[in-house]
């Protein structure tokens, strides 16, 4: 990265956009636009002088009420376990011209009886670490698959996924959460892998994934009891601190976790 990091997140903008480094008449794509942190991001871009449409994908997208009204915001559907709904999405979202910012926001971390955050060995179930899989590594590389090619050819253009540091085997001190750690691992090893390729296409082009903190949402509720509530940020605090990272970063940033004060993330 080119400046220093910040060292809080911050909801104030300080200006009317935090995506100066990219050329103006954005147009961004929100994969999870449902979520906590997705929602955030829907937001924050729909007020960014810089931004010239939003598409928010959500798996029920008429379940976006926050989106009505909102300036150049699209409400789409997909599923990540649907191929063909991705393929679709982003055909209607790249039917006026290339994108310049896509970010997927989807994940899950617990579901019921059907995914429980593991403590050990013992408690594996290779349904529950398939659904992981389909959800934080599959789904994602699919959403590449269609979006990566879908980047402007040109000028400074980003793919992140939300990812999480509990995902770096590097920073691993503490174990457990066995499919959700590792469906994150092995998203870091695909988002690697794209960086690389995606260099080829426009070397002005990044894919990283991005770490938002623990954040006052669905998926951090079941956990929030075991964090300094300093430390719990709000969606728009995540949102708006990861949106300036992505501002900073640069081409040699290509192909890391970045976390949400901009500090990056080992793999
Ligand atoms: N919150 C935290 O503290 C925290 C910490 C570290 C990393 N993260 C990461 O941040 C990302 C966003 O998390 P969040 O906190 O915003 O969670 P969230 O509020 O639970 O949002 C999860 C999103 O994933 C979507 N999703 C799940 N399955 C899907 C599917 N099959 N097809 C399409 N969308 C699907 C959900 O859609 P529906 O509404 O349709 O279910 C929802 O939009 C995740 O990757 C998570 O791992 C979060």
């Amino acid at each position: 990265m080119t400046q220093s990091p910040t060292t809080e997140p911050t909801g104030a903008a300080t200006s009317s956009t935090r995506l100066r480094s990219f050329s103006a008449g954005i147009r961004a794509l929100v994969c999870g636009a449902s979520g906590g942190i997705g929602a955030a991001f829907v937001r924050a871009l729909a007020t960014d002088a810089r931004v010239a449409a939003v598409y928010a994908a959500a798996r029920r997208p008429a379940t976006l009420e926050y989106a009505q009204g909102l300036p150049c915001v699209t409400a789409l559907p997909f599923d990540l376990t649907d191929e063909a709904s991705i393929a679709t999405l982003l055909a209607r979202a790249t039917a006026d011209g290339p994108l310049q910012l896509v970010i997927v926001a989807t994940g899950v971390l617990h579901d019921g009886d059907a995914l429980r955050p593991e403590k050990s060995w013992r408690s594996l179930d290779a349904a529950a670490l398939a659904r992981a899989f389909a959800i934080n590594t599959t789904g994602p590389a699919l959403i590449a698959k269609y979006a990566l090619g879908a980047l402007a050819r040109d000028g400074k253009s980003v793919f992140a996924t939300l990812s999480a540091r509990v995902g770096s085997i590097e920073d691993n001190r503490l174990g457990g959460w066995h499919a959700y750690r590792a469906s994150k691992a092995a998203l870091h090893m695909l988002v690697r892998n794209f960086a690389l390729e995606l260099r080829q296409r426009n070397p002005a082009a990044l894919c990283v994934a991005l770490h938002p903190g623990t954040v006052d949402t669905a998926l951090s509720k079941p956990f929030q009891s075991a964090v300094e509530p300093s430390k719990l940020f709000t969606a728009e605090q995540s949102a708006a601190a990861l949106l300036s990272v992505l501002d900073r970063l640069t081409p040699a940033d290509s192909g890391r976790a970045w976390a949400w004060d901009g500090t990056p993330i080992p793999f």
